[in-house]
């Protein structure tokens, strides 16, 4: 039997994950407050371009993009499930609305356009060591000058090895997602097992900076789930 892709959980169904965020075990509430203000911030709003990496269904970027509305708006995914569903949440958006049914390397490495603002949440630790540098390589590429990457994800604490990051975090997950059917948190968490290669904020920062992306700004923190925001040089207004 082969072993399930990546994105296979999301491509089946959106359901469980759905399920997750609704109970807020990964922190999107706060998180995704945290990224409404970030984007109010720029003072760019109904003139910028973002671009969102892994969007799913955007249920939670959809009203940070409502404070602060974009002129373009593209959301790139490999589950059409997901993309259906963004469909709606993204409706009401004042600007245009794209959304790709493809992989995101593919789409940030081939796109023409220049942005204001890539932002991905919880997808990058699905990408292995190499394609990682691949995805900063594209960024610095298509940012703009003053361009923003904001990146939300699971990151491993420093000197901590992938078998004690999963330990910790399936431990984090049987002890405090209660409210999952026990099956369904089983399919979690072997999502989890197999396909989740978080790296350390100073491989995500070297990695940054090697695309050009020099500043870094830890947003926020909760647990494991990191709030990332990377341009190249200092901003003052964040
Ligand atoms: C955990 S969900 C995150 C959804 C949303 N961004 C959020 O913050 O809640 C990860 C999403 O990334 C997508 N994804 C993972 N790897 C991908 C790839 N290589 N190309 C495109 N989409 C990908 C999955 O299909 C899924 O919709």
């Amino acid at each position: 039997m082969t072993s399930p892709e990546p994105t296979d959980i999301f491509t089946r169904s959106w359901s469980l994950y759905d399920l997750l965020t609704e109970y807020n075990y990964m922190f999107h509430k706060e998180i995704y407050q945290e990224i409404g203000e970030l984007l109010k911030l720029r003072g760019d709003q109904g003139y910028y371009r973002l671009l969102d990496l892994g969007c799913g269904n955007a249920r939670y970027l959809a009203p940070c993009l409502k404070q602060a509305a974009p002129a373009l708006y593209e959301g790139v995914d490999l589950s059409e499930a997901a993309l259906t569903e963004a469909r709606g949440y993204l409706a009401d958006l004042p600007g245009q609305v794209i959304l790709t049914h493809g992989d995101l390397l593919e789409a940030m490495e081939s796109t023409e356009k220049t942005w204001n603002v890539i932002f991905t949440g919880f997808a990058i630790h699905h990408l292995m060591p190499d394609e990682k540098i691949r995805f900063f390589h594209a960024a610095g590429r298509c940012l703009s000058e003053n361009g923003w990457l904001i990146l939300v994800d699971v990151v491993r604490e420093e000197h901590q090895d992938r078998e004690s990051y999963l330990n910790r975090y399936l431990k984090f997950m049987r002890e405090t997602w209660t409210k999952v059917p026990q099956d369904q948190l089983e399919e979690a968490c072997a999502h989890v097992h197999d396909h989740d290669y978080p790296e350390c904020l100073s491989t995500l920062r070297e990695m940054a900076a090697g695309a050009g992306l020099r500043s870094t700004r830890l947003i926020s923190r909760y647990a494991q789930h990191h709030t990332l925001l990377f341009s190249r040089s200092i901003l003052e207004k964040v």
